[in-house]
C-alpha cells in the first residue's frame, strides 16, 4: 500500500529562516518523512506578493531549499521542490480561481489584514488570489495531509471548500486534504516581543533567531531576551510571557517536558537559564548552519538536486493537470 500523502511549504523572504520556522515546521516536517510521501516546496510565487528584487529572491529560494536539506528533509526520500519549476502550480490555480468567488477570496482574514497595512494601490491582485495559488499547490499532489500553522487554517478550509466544489461540479477529481494544525506549544515568539509571534519578516530582528546567524550572536540573542522581575524560571503563558517562550524553545530543540527543565532550574536566575539555552541553541544550530554552508558552497550540486525533484514533482503534478483540463473541457 502506498503512504498517504503530505504537501507544505515556505516562502523563501529572507535570507535565512528563524527558528520559529525550524520548531514549527521544519521539525515536523523531518519527523513525518518517514510515514507519509512527502512534497516539500519553496514557494516562490507566493513571494512574488510582496516587492522582491529578482537576483535576491533566486538567492533567497536556493537558501530556503538549503535550509530545508540542513534541518533533515532528504531529498532522496521526501520531493523537496523549487514551486515555480513545476508549471502546473499557476496553471491549477488559474482553473481553480474560476471557481472562488470573489467575495468568499475576500473573506480570507489574512488578504484583509495585509491589504489593509498595504493600502489598496499597494495591493496586488495577486495578493488577493493567494489562497487559490495555496490550493492548487496542495490538490495538484493529491494531498491527504497539510500540516500548517493556525494562521493557515482558513486558507486549507478554502482548499477544502474548492476541492469539493469541483469534484460536485465535474466529478471527483481531487482528493480533500485535512489540515493538521501545529500545537500551541510549538509556536514561537520574538524574544524581545514575546506576544508577537517570532518572523522572518519582523520589523526589528534584535529578537530573531536566524539558523543561518553566527551561533555566539545566537547565543548573546539569548542573553538579551526579555523577562521578567520575578526570578523563578516557570512556565505562565500570561504572566510571564518572555520566560514561557524561553522555556518551549528549550523543551522544543531538548525534546525534553518544560517541568523537568522548570525543576533543573529551580532557586536558579534567569543568567543560569538563559546560559543553558544558549547552549542548547549553539549545539542545535552549530551543525544545521554548516551543513546548509556547504551545500550553498556547490550551487551546481543544489540545483541538480532540486531540478531532479521538481522533475518528480511534475509527474505527478501534470496528471493532476491533465485530469483537470479534460474535465472541464479545455
Ligand atoms: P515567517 O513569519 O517567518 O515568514 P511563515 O508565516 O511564512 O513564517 O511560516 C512558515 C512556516 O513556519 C509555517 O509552517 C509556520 O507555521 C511556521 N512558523 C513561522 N513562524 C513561526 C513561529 N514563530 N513559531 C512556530 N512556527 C512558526
Ligand atoms: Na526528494
Amino acid at each position: 500500500m502506498s503512504k498517504p500523502r503530505l504537501y507544505s511549504g515556505m516562502q523563501p523572504s529572507a535570507d535565512s529562516l528563524q527558528i520559529g520556522n525550524y520548531i514549527g515546521a521544519l521539525m515536523q516536517w523531518r519527523d513525518l518523512q518517514e510515514a507519509y510521501d512527502a512534497f516539500f516546496s519553496v514557494v516562490d510565487l507566493h513571494a512574488l506578493t510582496q516587492p522582491n528584487d529578482p537576483a535576491e529572491l533566486r538567492e533567497k529560494t536556493r537558501r530556503t531549499a538549503a535550509q530545508y536539506i540542513a534541518a533533515g528533509i532528504e531529498p532522496a526520500r521526501s520531493t523537496l521542490y523549487v514551486q515555480s519549476h513545476v508549471r502546473a502550480h499557476a496553471e491549477l490555480a488559474w482553473i481553480l480561481s474560476t471557481i472562488t468567488g470573489f467575495g468568499e477570496a475576500g473573506r480570507m482574514t489574512q488578504f484583509k489584514d495585509k491589504s489593509q497595512r498595504y493600502g489598496s494601490d499597494a495591493t496586488s491582485v495577486g495578493l488577493f488570489t493567494y489562497p487559490v495559488l495555496m490550493a492548487a499547490d496542495i490538490l495538484l499532489y493529491q494531498t491527504d495531509i497539510v500540516p500548517v500553522g493556525d494562521d493557515q487554517k482558513q486558507h486549507v478550509e478554502l482548499t477544502r471548500d474548492l476541492a469539493e466544489r469541483f469534484n460536485s461540479r465535474y466529478g471527483q477529481t481531487f482528493r480533500v486534504p485535512m489540515p493538521v494544525i501545529q500545537q500551541e506549544t510549538a509556536r514561537i515568539y520574538d524574544l524581545q516581543v514575546p506576544t508577537a509571534k517570532m518572523s522572518k519578516s519582523a520589523e526589528s530582528d534584535a529578537g530573531v533567531l536566524w539558523l543561518l546567524d553566527d551561533p555566539a550572536k545566537s547565543a548573546k540573542k539569548v542573553m538579551r531576551a526579555v523577562t521578567d522581575s520575578e526570578g523563578s524560571v516557570r512556565y505562565d503563558r500570561e504572566n510571564k510571557p518572555g520566560v514561557s517562550n524561553l522555556l518551549v524553545i528549550y523543551a522544543a530543540l531538548t525534546g525534553r517536558q518544560i517541568p523537568s527543565i522548570e525543576d533543573e532550574y529551580a532557586g536558579r536566575g534567569y543568567g543560569d537559564f538563559k546560559k543553558g539555552l544558549a547552549e542548547v541553541v549553539v549545539n542545535e544550530f552549530g551543525p544545521v548552519r554548516e551543513r546548509a554552508l556547504e551545500l550553498l558552497a556547490d550551487p551546481a550540486e543544489l540545483d541538480r538536486v532540486l531540478a531532479a525533484n521538481a522533475a518528480r514533482a511534475d509527474e505527478v503534478a501534470d496528471a493532476t493537470l491533465a485530469s483537470v483540463y479534460d474535465k472541464v473541457g479545455l
